[in-house]
């Protein structure tokens, strides 16, 4: 059985599908693919069925050649049972998760994805949508970093 990953965070057009992608890219390279599936969603319907955000594509295609794939798609309850580990991009996407686990059964699935980095010491992705360039360009370096280290301890499971 592969091991299932869920990047989330509020629209799913911006940090959660970059996260999925270069999570797959590292995967690619690592000739893991048959072990580490990788998926994202939004904690709101704002973008149900939209593709990545082109400033957020641009972006990963400018610092890392690749293309983001993906459509936008909202959290769902089944998603607890169906991942393995669930990926939150800040504080409010993590609480919103946890909001709806009432009983914290999933609890110890859920993690902020800045917990797996180690060259950064910001504890959150921070939202880009309403900034500029800069923005984008910082969360695909906070992500490439967040999901180096993310694999590594994926691979150093027993
Ligand atoms: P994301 O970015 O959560 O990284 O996909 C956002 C996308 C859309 C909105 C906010 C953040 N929005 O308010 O529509």
């Amino acid at each position: 059985m592969p091991y299932k990953l869920l990047f989330v965070c509020l629209g799913n057009i911006c940090r959660s599908p970059s996260a999925e992608n270069i999570m797959n890219y590292l995967i690619d390279k690592d000739n893991l693919s048959d072990r580490i599936l990788c998926d994202s969603a939004g904690t709101s319907s704002y973008h149900i069925g939209s593709p990545p955000d082109r400033r957020m594509s641009a972006a990963a295609a400018t610092k890392l050649g690749i293309k983001l794939q993906g459509r936008a798609r909202q959290f769902q309850k089944s998603d607890f049972q169906e991942f393995d580990l669930i990926l939150a991009m800040d504080q409010d996407n993590y609480q919103d998760i946890l909001s709806l686990d009432p009983t914290g059964q999933y609890h110890h699935k859920v993690h902020l994805m800045c917990e797996f980095c180690s060259q950064h010491t910001l504890k959150e992705v921070p939202d880009p949508y309403y900034g500029g360039t800069e923005g984008f360009n910082q969360v695909i370096d906070l992500l490439l970093d967040a999901c180096d280290g993310l694999l590594q301890h994926i691979v150093s499971k027993p």
